[in-house]
């Protein structure tokens, strides 16, 4: 089993950016608990982040080729864009979406995402925990399929 874990735009800043509602860990280090997690349960990791909108869509039309599912926290694009939604639509991957942060206490803005319904689940709030119950999730649920 294979997993795409895509990083959405800012993600990149982790651990300086906002360390008040993000934490402190680094994307590298959220990425490092995730290959330990994917070492304990038997399966690979494929790891992507990007600030671009198009360059997320592509990586979610390649995983089709070789990914079971897609850990996805698409970030500020959660809020705006139809465009991932639609991609994880056409390919019909199993896609977790995830949040450090817990989106439903923040900004009204936050509230909405346009990827929850086509997601099998959503987890948000639980700082670099929401990585792990994420895989977690979309591993049991491909396996169980
Ligand atoms: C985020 C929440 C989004 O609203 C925000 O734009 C992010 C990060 C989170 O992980 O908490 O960039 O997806």
């Amino acid at each position: 089993m294979k997993f795409l874990i895509l990083h959405g735009p800012n993600l990149n800043l982790l651990g300086k950016r906002e360390p008040g509602i993000y934490g402190s860990q680094t994307l590298e280090d959220i990425n490092i608990s995730l290959g330990e997690l994917s070492s304990e349960l038997g399966c690979e990791l494929l790891f992507f982040q990007s600030n671009s909108e198009g360059e997320l869509i592509n990586a979610i039309h390649n995983a089709v080729q070789d990914c079971n599912g897609v850990l996805l926290n698409p970030a500020a694009y959660t809020h705006t864009s139809i465009a991932i939604r639609d991609a994880l639509s056409a390919v019909g991957l199993p896609c977790v979406e995830v949040h450090l942060s817990n989106i439903h206490r923040r900004e009204l803005f936050r509230h909405t995402s346009m990827i929850a319904s086509v997601a099998i689940g959503q987890i948000c709030g639980f700082g670099s925990d929401s990585y792990l119950l994420g895989l977690r999730a979309l591993f049991n649920y491909v396996k169980n399929q």
